[in-house]
Parts: structure tokens; sequence; C-alpha cells
């Protein structure tokens, strides 16, 4: 092709794409809020509620249910969404989680509920039809997330930085598309900001060589509360859901899987359990599930197999303070200069940076951020902000494994293991029954794992006789099932907290963002005394237990004169209410004070540990154990370089 032909091209596509354009902006039209945010219609604030079964009569159902209708393995967003829904439609159901609710990928993600700009662009250079279902479907899911649980999600402006004049039409129409393939789901709809009014609303960033930016909406949303959510609610209704149970056989019977045998990670007992279907939702540890699988006793394999369903990349995050990003607006650079997608969010007050991922050979547990990724993602932060990016503002670093998947049968025998490069995966889930029996879920994103989930019952309920109850089976609900917490919500929430509790804002905020109207459940634990009130870092103050005789001023040291509002009163909230069995549940998962501030999170060990050794009645051993587990997790979120030379500080 000739350069000048090449040139003409790009200027009739560039003038078509101009024309559609405006042909949008003209159709477009101003969208009606949506009536659940205007819904100021309150029931009272809810005080008390009934205690959830305990831990101990989780397991003695285990023992006491000759047979459930289905075990689900794995606690991720997959596994929590599929005992949601089979519960709800009146299956009797046992999730199994090895360590803790959303503890594998599911707490380690970009928390976006999107339908990915990305992927569209993709899907439509390459005219891939299933490309496009993809982004439609999770576009779908995120309008269905921000309805289901609107306490956890919320919709957020993300800008695209635009550095060519014949890109702004390009990107505007990229985003209208992405709009209007949200249908009557979209959230609000894109524009296009000046470099001056980007300028205005974001003042950290570097505008010199900016011409424009496209703004579109995208939902964000609290990953690992969602996750503990979705576990709660399976167990309110009716799922028998553990953590720190691991699964370690499959038990079969004339080569059908009849069951599993599961090991309670705190006592060591074991666990027969027996069931009519099992699900895999193990996430990127399904490999190793599936060898398990073909092996004839269903135990794992003796030498670690190199992943071969599951192609595994990792992403890192980094967070930073409030001001390297404006408060209610993101920015997402789809193609950077060394061709990555740059990306830096506001999140639960902070702001989470990252770019895309790298390929892995295998898969690591718990996988950590080494010092060379932050410093690449500081990097790659600095083309974008005015300022030095300082080293010391890493308030919290972690890296997530994302399971990308490959369809077993087309992955050639001879393949070496492992080397599957993510290219050109499609970053969609699939479903596969083995011969024996076990029912595979992997893939997909958190934004669709409800749509997961309902695809997962639906093959259950084709595929299995549950005892002649499959025709009384209720439809999927999960349409409607509101999560835990999202009941009786409103956007102005935070301000009825206020009004009842006299609270500061701050509180508020961070209460009902993170528990919804179960917010006020915490807040009563707050008020029952002063040493509830007291922040989470100084709980191990032994000086401020409560005592009789001492009088207390009002909030004499309450968490206002510290940085995070994280208190006592939640921990205590957890312990009852959320099945947190460790330090770093509390400050990981339950509270994300870990992603948020590791530094902080640090300090409040000790303290939570003391806390938590009364409560859950622990020996010294277990507390000397734990605490030395949450300092090793925490400390390993980005916070102490290797060498403490001033270089390490200095990104060049
Ligand atoms: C860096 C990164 C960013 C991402 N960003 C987004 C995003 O912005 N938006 C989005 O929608 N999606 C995002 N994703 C994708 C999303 O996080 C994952 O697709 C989703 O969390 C996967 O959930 P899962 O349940 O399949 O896996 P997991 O969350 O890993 O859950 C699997 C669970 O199974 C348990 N398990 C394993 N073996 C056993 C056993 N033998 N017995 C008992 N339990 C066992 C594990 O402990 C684990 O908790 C991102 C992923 C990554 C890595
Ligand atoms: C599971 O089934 C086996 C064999 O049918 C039986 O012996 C066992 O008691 C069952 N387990 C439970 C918890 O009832
Ligand atoms: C999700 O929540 C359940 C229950 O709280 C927990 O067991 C599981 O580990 C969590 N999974 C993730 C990925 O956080
Ligand atoms: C379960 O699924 C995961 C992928 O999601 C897979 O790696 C694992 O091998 C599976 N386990 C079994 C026993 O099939
Ligand atoms: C508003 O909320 C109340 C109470 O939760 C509910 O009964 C009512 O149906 C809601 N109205 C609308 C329009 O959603
Ligand atoms: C929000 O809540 C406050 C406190 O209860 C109330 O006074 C106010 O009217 C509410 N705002 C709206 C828009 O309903
Ligand atoms: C405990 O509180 C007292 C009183 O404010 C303070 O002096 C002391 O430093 C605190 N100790 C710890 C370990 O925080
Ligand atoms: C980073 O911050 C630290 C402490 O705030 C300061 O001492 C250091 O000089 C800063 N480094 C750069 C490159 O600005």
């Amino acid at each position: 092709m000739s350069k000048i032909f090449q040139t003409k091209l790009a200027k009739t596509a560039l003038a078509a794409a101009a024309g559609v354009g405006g042909t949008i902006v003209y159709l477009d039209f101003i969208r009606p809020p949506v009536v659940s945010d205007l819904n100021n219609s309150y029931k009272p604030l809810r005080k008390e509620l009934a205690t959830p079964p305990s831990r101990e009569s989780l397991l003695n159902k285990l023992e006491t249910t000759p047979k459930f209708d289905v075990i689900v393995v794995g606690g991720g967003a997959t596994g929590t969404g599929t005992a949601v829904d089979a519960a709800t439609r009146g299956l009797n159901v046992c999730l199994l989680e090895k360590s803790d609710f959303a503890s594998g990928t599911s707490s380690k993600s970009t928390k976006m509920a999107h339908g990915g700009v990305r992927y569209l662009e993709k899907a439509i250079f390459q005219l891939s039809k299933a490309q496009l279902d993809l982004v439609i479907e999770a576009l779908n899911e995120r309008g269905n997330m921000l309805r289901t649980a609107p306490h956890l999600c919320s919709v957020l402006p993300i800008m695209i930085p635009v550095y060519k004049w014949w890109q702004v039409p390009y990107f505007f129409v990229g985003c209208k598309m992405y709009d209007w393939f949200a249908g009557h789901q979209n959230l609000r709809s894109s524009t296009v900001f000046s470099r001056e009014m980007t300028s205005a609303i974001a003042p950290m960033m570097d505008d010199s060589n900016l011409k424009a930016t496209c703004v579109y909406h995208d939902g964000t949303f609290n990953d690992a509360r969602m996750n503990a959510t979705l576990a709660i609610t399976a167990i309110d209704q009716g799922a028998t859901v553990l953590n720190y149970m691991e699964v370690k056989q499959l038990v079969k019977k004339d080569d059908k899987i009849t069951g599993v045998l599961a090991v309670d990670r705190e006592t060591g007992k074991e666990y027969n359990i027996n069931a009519t279907a099992t699900v895999n939702a193990t996430g990127p540890f399904a490999d190793k599930l599936l060898e398990m699988d073909k092996d004839p006793q269903g135990l794992p394999p003796k030498i670690d197999q190199p992943p071969r369903m599951v192609v595994p990349s990792s992403g890192v995050h980094v967070v930073l303070p409030e001001y390297y990003c404006p408060r209610d607006m993101g920015l997402l650079d789809p193609s950077t200069s060394d061709g990555r997608v740059m990306f830096f969010l506001p999140w639960q007050g902070k702001v989470l940076a990252g770019t895309t991922d790298t390929p892995l050979k295998s898969v690591p547990e718990n996988p950590i951020p080494t010092e060379e990724d932050i410093q690449d993602i500081l990097q790659e932060l600095q083309k974008y902000i005015v300022f030095p990016v300082n080293r010391t503002d890493v308030l919290s670093a972690w890296s997530g494994i994302r399971p990308l998947v490959r369809d077993p049968s087309t992955i050639p025998e001879d393949e070496q293991p492992g080397s599957g490069s993510t290219q050109g995966l499609v970053r969609s889930h699939f479903i596969s029954q083995s011969p024996s029996g076990l029912l595979t879920i992997s893939g997909g994103k958190w934004t669709t794992y409800r749509e997961m989930a309902q695809e997962t019952v639906d093959t259950l309920v084709k595929n299995y006789d549950f005892d002649g109850k499959n025709n009384a089976l209720l439809p999927c609900q999960t349409n409607k099932i509101i999560l835990a917490g999202g009941e009786d919500y409103s956007k102005n929430y935070s301000a009825r907290l206020i009004h009842e509790y006299r609270i500061p804002l701050k509180l508020a905020k961070h209460l009902s963002h993170n528990y919804g109207s179960r917010a006020s459940l915490i807040l009563e634990l707050y008020h029952q005394s002063d040493y509830n009130k007291l922040p989470i870092t100084l709980a191990a103050n032994k000086s401020f237990e409560p005592s009789e005789d001492k009088e207390s001023e009002e909030n004499i040291l309450s968490y206002q004169s510290f940085d995070e509002p994280f208190t006592i009163a939640e921990l205590k909230y957890s312990l009852k209410y959320e099945y947190a069995r460790t330090p770093v549940d509390f400050l990981a998962r339950r509270t994300r004070l870990a992603f948020l501030n590791a530094r902080e999170a640090l300090t409040a060990v000790d303290g939570v540990c003391a806390i938590m050794e009364h409560e859950l009645k622990w020996d010294e051993e277990t507390t000397k154990k734990m605490k030395f587990e949450a300092n090793d997790y925490i400390g390993k979120m980005g916070i102490s370089p290797k060498r403490f030379d001033v270089e390490d500080f200095i990104v060049q």
C-alpha cells in the first residue's frame, strides 16, 4: 500500500468517524437517574441482627448432613456467587474455602465493574462477535452489580487522555459505542473535556502534550467485601459456608465423585462430605483440581504440574495518597508509550494505580510484588503527574494472579507446559464437566460472577439428579437478591448515620460504603463502650480498657485523631457476623486497611491479635503464629524495599 493511499484512507476514516460522532451526540439524550438512587422512603435504622450460625454449628452441619445437593470448592467470586445462586433456588449447598473468602485473586483485582473499553476496541478491530458478546455481557452484569450491591459499588467517571487531535473523535466514538452497547444499563453519557477543563479537574496531571480527554463511566467496587458479603448472603439463605476448610481429595465410587474429603485447617480434623454434585471453582488453582480428577484415587499430583488449562498472569497494583488523582475521577491510558495500559483510580479515599499483566510460569499461592514491579509502575505514573512521584508515598502494593483460561480441547498435547502466551486469550469463562462428574467453572471476571454462577447452576440442574427435586427448584433468583447490607440502603445513608449517632463524616462514609444498612450494627457496638471507639491501631493499649470507676471523657481518643477510620467495634462486628478467623482476614479483607495503608495495618496487628485471642479463645501458641503470619503477609505489601538505599526512594 502506498503511503499517500494510507493517508487518504486515514483521512476518510477520520471524516467518517467525526460524522458518526456528531450523529451520536445529536441522538444522545439525558438519562433519568436510577430510581433506587432517589428512594428516600426510609425504614428505621437496623439496631439488631440475629447472630448467624457459629463456625461450630456450621461444622456440625457437615457431620450431620448425610448428603448435600452441591459442594462448591473455592470461595472466591465465582464460588460464593454459585453458592448464593444455588441456595436461593432451593438446593442444599456446602461451600469450602481453604483459606479465607476472597483471599485469592478476588481480593486483588482492579476493583472495576466493567465491560472493558479495551476489549471493545479489540472486538471491533477483529470484527469478533465473540469478543463483543463478552463486552455486552459484562456491561449488563455491571448494571446488575450496581443494583444488587448498591453500598459496595458506585459509578466512576474515567478519563482517557488524548495526545493527538485525530484521536479525539476516535476515542469519543469508542466511548459512545460503549454507552450504546450497555443499552438501558448505561450509567451516564460519555463526554469530552478540553485540556483546560481537564487541568481544572485534575491539577496533578501533566497536561503539556494533552489535547483533550474523553470521559466514560464504569463501576468501581470493593472486591473482598463483595466476596464476604456474598458468603454471608449465602449463609443467610441456608447454605453451609466455611472458610479454612481445604479439600484434600475427591471421594470416588465406581469412578464417579460422591463427595470430598476436607480438612479443617484450624483443628486438623477431617470431614467426609457427601454430595450429589461437586463444583470446582478454585480459580487459578484449577489445574491442580483437574489433576486430582484424573487420578483414580482423586489425589493431587505428587509433583507440581505447570499450568495448562489456566495461563496465569500477574497484575501488580500500588496504592497512593489521594492527591495523586481527582476525588471522583479515574484515569486510564489504553496505549502507553510501550503499548501497555496504565490506570489510576480513586478507591476508598486513596488512589489505586497499576498497569496490565505480565505472564507467569507457575502459580504462586501468595504472589508478592517485587521492588522492580513497584518502581516500574511509579516510573510509568510519573509521565502523567506534574510533581515528583515518591517511593515513600506507596501505602500498599499487591500482586494478583489473573486466571486467563484456555479451552483445554484446543491445547495441543505436545505443547510445552507453561509456554502459552497470554495474547489472544479470551477473558471469558467456561464450564466443563469431567467424566467423573466434576463440574469446573473458571475464568471470567469479577464483574460477571453472577452470570457465571447462573450458568453453573443451570448446568447442575440440567445434568444432575437432585433426588427428583429438580423440577421443584426455582429459576435463578440472583437478579433480584439484594446482597447483605444493600437492603434499605440509599445514597444518603451516611447522613442518616451522622444524625442518629453523631459520628464524624469520615467514619460514617467508611461504614456505609462497606457495610451498607448493616453499618448501624457496628455503631451500636461503638456506643456500647469507649473502648470500642478506639482506633484499631490502639487496640493493644491496655490503659484504655474500660473500667467501671474511670471517668471517660467523650471521644477522648476516638479515631478522629488518626488517619484511618477503623475501630475496635468493627473488629468485634466482623468476628461475630462475618466469620473473620485471622488478623489478616480482618485487616486485609473484612476491612481493607492493609490494602489502603500497610504501615498502619502493621501497627494494628498486635492489638487485633490481643482481641481475637480473647474472643476466639486462642492459646498462646496460636496467637504467636497468627501474629507472625499477619506481620509477614502485611510486611510484604510493598512498604519495605529490600535495600534502604536512598536511590530506591527516587524515581528516575
Ligand atoms: C490483577 C487483576 C485485576 C483484575 N481486575 C478485575 C477488575 O477490575 N474487574 C473484574 O471484573 N475482574 C477483575 N479481575 C478478575 C477477577 O479478579 C477474577 O476473575 C476473579 O476474582 C476470579 O475469582 P475466582 O473465584 O475464580 O478465583 P479466586 O478468587 O482465586 O478463588 C478461588 C478460591 O479457591 C480456593 N481453593 C483453591 N483450592 C482449594 C481447595 N483444594 N479447597 C478449598 N478451596 C480451595 C482458593 O483459596 C481461592 O480463595 C482481575 C484479576 C487480576 C489478577
Ligand atoms: C457419606 O456416605 C458414606 C457412604 O455412603 C457414609 O458412610 C457416610 O456416613 C456419609 N457421610 C455422612 C456425613 O453422612
Ligand atoms: C470469599 O468469602 C468467603 C467467605 O467469607 C471466603 O471463605 C473466601 O476465601 C473468600 N474468597 C475470596 C477470593 O476472598
Ligand atoms: C478445578 O478447577 C481448576 C481451574 O479452575 C483446575 O486448575 C483444577 O485442576 C480443577 N480441579 C479438579 C480436581 O479438577
Ligand atoms: C423505596 O423503598 C421502600 C422501603 O425500602 C420500598 O418499599 C419501596 O418500594 C421503594 N420504592 C421504590 C420506588 O423503589
Ligand atoms: C438525607 O438524610 C437526612 C438525614 O436523615 C435527611 O434529613 C435528608 O432529608 C435526606 N436527604 C434526602 C434527599 O432525602
Ligand atoms: C497508651 O496510651 C497512653 C495514654 O495516651 C499513651 O501514653 C501510650 O503511649 C499508649 N501506648 C501505646 C503502646 O500506644
Ligand atoms: C521523598 O519523600 C521523602 C520523605 O517525605 C523525602 O525525604 C525525599 O527527599 C523525597 N524524594 C524525592 C525524590 O522527592
